[in-house]
């Protein structure tokens, strides 16, 4: 049994355009999560710029990101909302991460491949070392549950193998917790509204692709009819969607955002042309996310509430990563002043 008390960290960047995707990928498992456990959620402004941000749209989508966390429920008094460079631990953390992890482990990572693209040679050097750093943001706080999607699990299992050879290498067996992922189910991968084998995705360069958080109700409307499907009517399994990944996205859509099953949408819907179902669909996309979009409209209008939250939660994560670094230094060997 290990001794690390139970606790949640997750991270999203703060690139711009946060979607339908992040929400029922992320976001809305982040409010879940707040029931059983204790949380922090982390703006992570340092992993953005392992790729250019300017400067003003950095801190910008910063405030976005943190708004979308207060204004989908996550309470920054009861838990943790705060932005990465604000802690120095991570950034501490993440040196002596560099220290122990091994070229060879990031050499293997997929997104590096796939962010680097065909110019390697031109990519940051924080775009190659993101993994230790996503590593010193949880295990600087001994997190045991980590809230991701599937693209993050290389990296957290790179974390987990950082956690066990520092643990090793120091001879401090359980100091590091081995961190877990909580992954979603299948059906919390929101696909591109114009391709459904494509994820909805920020860096889509057609925004009728993708629901913003802060699309308003004509906006709404207007993607859905948009969206592509096919001229069949909806059938009564999942089975037969099977083949049709627009009309299986739009169905995933529904049960998500109204905590049933596909099943359980078909059932109701079995049979019916598209136009009816996509009005549907709309009025339910409407109702839940419209109050989301309008919270963050009026949180982004109060930059110093926001900035406010981050600072507080700031020095609440500082509390509990400091006392865990120092225990670090002294393990390494560095001296501080006592
Ligand atoms: P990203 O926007 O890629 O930085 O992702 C931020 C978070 O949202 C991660 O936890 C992703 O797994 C999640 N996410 C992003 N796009 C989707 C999507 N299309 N469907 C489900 N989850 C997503
Ligand atoms: N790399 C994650 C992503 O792009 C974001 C992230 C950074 C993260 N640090 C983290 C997620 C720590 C979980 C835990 O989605």
């Amino acid at each position: 049994m290990s001794r690390h008390k139970p606790l949640v960290f997750s991270g999203v960047q703060p690139t711009g355009n946060l979607h339908l995707g992040n929400y029922l990928g992320a976001i809305r498992n982040f409010v879940r999560l707040q029931q059983s456990y204790s949380c922090l959620y982390c703006v992570v402004d340092m992993h953005a710029i392992t790729i250019w941000q300017e400067p003003q749209e950095l801190r910008n989508a910063t405030r976005e990101v943190a708004s979308a966390f207060i204004a989908a429920g996550v309470d920054p008094k009861a838990h943790i909302i705060f932005n990465q460079s604000q802690v120095a631990a991570h950034a501490e953390l993440a040196w002596i991460f560099n220290c122990v992890a091994r070229i060879g482990w990031l050499n293997r990572m997929t997104q590096f491949k796939d962010k680097a693209g065909s110019n390697r040679e031109k990519a940051s050097v924080g775009l190659y070392a993101y993994p230790n750093l996503m590593a010193a943001d949880i295990l600087a706080y001994r997190a045991t549950h980590v809230p991701i999607g599937e693209d993050q699990t290389q990296h957290l299992e790179l974390a987990r193998d950082i956690a066990q050879k520092f643990n090793t290498d120091f001879g401090v067996p359980d100091f590091f917790p081995q961190p877990e992922a909580l992954l979603q189910p299948e059906g919390a991968r929101i696909m591109s509204l114009k391709d459904g084998t494509k994820k909805m995705s920020k860096s889509d360069p057609s925004d009728l692709s993708r629901i913003n958080l802060n699309d308003d109700a004509d906006a709404i409307a207007k993607k859905i009819r948009k969206a592509r499907t096919d001229p069949e009517p909806l059938p009564a399994t999942g089975k037969e969607l099977e083949s049709r990944p627009e009309a299986r996205n739009l169905v995933g859509i529904y049960a998500a955002l109204s905590d049933t099953a596909a099943g359980e949408v078909l059932q109701e819907f079995a049979g019916s042309e598209f136009s009816r179902f996509k009005g549907r669909l709309t009025d339910l996309c409407v109702a839940k996310l419209g109050p989301i979009g309008a919270e963050m409209k009026r949180l982004m209008a109060d930059p110093a509430y926001v900035e406010g939250v981050l600072a507080d939660g700031a020095a609440r994560a500082h509390a509990i990563a400091a006392p865990i670094m120092t225990e670090v230094y002294d393990v390494v060997g560095f001296i501080r002043a006592r």
